[in-house]
C-alpha cells in the first residue's frame, strides 16, 4: 500500500495560502499542492460556481485540460454541489451520469466548498486507480477544505 494523505497536509495548506488574499493564486498553489502529495492522482482542482452563468466553471488545476461548465444537474461535480455533500467514488464508470473528462480516470473523490451554508464550488481529485480513495482521505480533505474556505473567500 502506498501512503494515503499526509497528516500535514492541514498545516502546510494553511501555511501555503498565509498573507495572499487572491483566490486564483491560492486556488492554483493549492491545487499544486495536494496534487503533489497524493500519490496516484491524475487530476485535481476546482470548480467554481457562477452566480451569473449558473453553473461550475472551471478553476485552477493540476492534469489533462477538463471540460470547463458542468450544470449543478450533471456529473459527480453537478451533484456534489447540489447537496453539499462529499462524494467518493470507487468507480466513476459505475457512476450515472459521470462525466469523463479523461477517459485515463477510474475513480473519483469530490469536496464541496462552503461558505455561509452556500456552496461556492468544489474540489474535484480523480485516479487512473478504482478504489483510489480511502475514507480517511474524504475526511481529511473535507475538514481542511471546511477549515480553508472560509479563509479564501471574503464575500
Ligand atoms: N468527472 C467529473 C468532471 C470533471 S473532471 O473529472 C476533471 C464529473 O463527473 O463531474
Amino acid at each position: 500500500m502506498f501512503e494515503n494523505l499526509s497528516s500535514d497536509l492541514e498545516s502546510s495548506a494553511l501555511s501555503l495560502i498565509e498573507g495572499e488574499k487572491n483566490l486564483v493564486a491560492n486556488l492554483a498553489n493549492l491545487s499544486s499542492h495536494i496534487y503533489y502529495s497524493m500519490p496516484n492522482l491524475n487530476w485535481c482542482g476546482f470548480y467554481l460556481w457562477s452566480d451569473q452563468d449558473q453553473e461550475l466553471v472551471l478553476g485552477p488545476f493540476q492534469g489533462k485540460v477538463a471540460c470547463i461548465r458542468i450544470r449543478a444537474d450533471r456529473g459527480v461535480c453537478g451533484k456534489a454541489y447540489s447537496t453539499k455533500q462529499t462524494l467518493l467514488v470507487n468507480d466513476v464508470h459505475a457512476f450515472p451520469g459521470h462525466i469523463a473528462c479523461d477517459a485515463a480516470s477510474n475513480s473519483e473523490l469530490v469536496i464541496p466548498l462552503i461558505v455561509n451554508d452556500r456552496c461556492v464550488g468544489v474540489l474535484d481529485l480523480d485516479s487512473p486507480m478504482k478504489d483510489r480513495f480511502t475514507q480517511d482521505d474524504a475526511n481529511r480533505l473535507q475538514s481542511l477544505m471546511k477549515k480553508i474556505t472560509p479563509l479564501l473567500w471574503v464575500l
